[in-house]
């Protein structure tokens, strides 16, 4: 039973793998088995479009995408972190999260006739980690969203959202103990929601 981290951060110590790796911190302090990965460490290209995974549910882009979600599915519990660029989550993460929504959604025809895209996937857990430095909140909550339909698409139910302002240097974030305890708190629910049991 693992829970897997996924910071989009192209900054290893920044501020977003520090509040993961906290994330991580509060699953592991009830027994469960963490890892963390860095996305500007790994080699994931963005979508092509090519639509070759339509069927199959394979991408066909042959780069460092298929080991990470193979590790992620193979997962109980998922944290996305990213910090805001522009408005949005990190070129990192947007390209994980497009491949991840091309390559792991179906679409399914729903009882009504409409036709609906669902994912491919059941039965796992998320928290959610969105950062930002100036933006104001309603900016920030559209990061988690992205980040909250990765989830979705890899068949996990968000637990918890952890969203930051005010943070810009790297170590900004440890001078900030009420979002470290935040973040921890997060981990731990996550725990709770893998272990079938509910935390106040
Ligand atoms: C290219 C770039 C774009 C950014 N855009 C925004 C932004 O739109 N809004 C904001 O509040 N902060 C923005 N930031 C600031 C980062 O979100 C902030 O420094 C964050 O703490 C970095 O996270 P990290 O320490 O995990 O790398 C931007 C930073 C960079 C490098």
């Amino acid at each position: 039973m693992r829970v897997l981290g996924i910071v989009g951060s192209p900054r290893r110590g920044g501020n977003t793998d520090v509040l993961v790796e906290r994330v991580l911190a509060g699953a592991w302090a009830h027994g469960i088995e963490t890892e963390k990965v860095l996305l500007g460490e790994l080699d994931i290209g963005p979508c092509r479009a090519c639509y070759s995974c339509a069927d199959s549910g394979q991408c066909v882009v042959g780069d460092d995408f298929h080991a990470l979600l193979e590790k992620a599915l193979d997962s109980v519990g998922i944290v996305l972190g990213s910090p805001m660029y522009v408005g949005t989550v990190t070129a990192q993460m947007k390209a994980f999260v497009d491949r991840v929504d091309c390559s792991q959604v179906e679409m399914v025809r729903v009882p009504s006739g409409e036709v609906r895209f669902r994912s491919r996937h059941r039965g796992r857990f998320g928290v959610v980690v969105a950062i930002c430095d100036l933006s104001p909140l309603n900016e920030l909550r559209h990061c988690a969203r992205v980040m909250e339909a990765c989830l979705r698409d890899l068949g996990a139910n968000t637990v918890d959202e952890v969203l930051a302002q005010r943070l810009s240097d790297v170590g900004d974030v440890r001078k900030r103990p009420e979002l470290l305890a935040r973040a921890f708190r997060a981990g731990e629910r996550l725990a709770a929601a893998i272990r079938g049991g509910e935390m106040g």
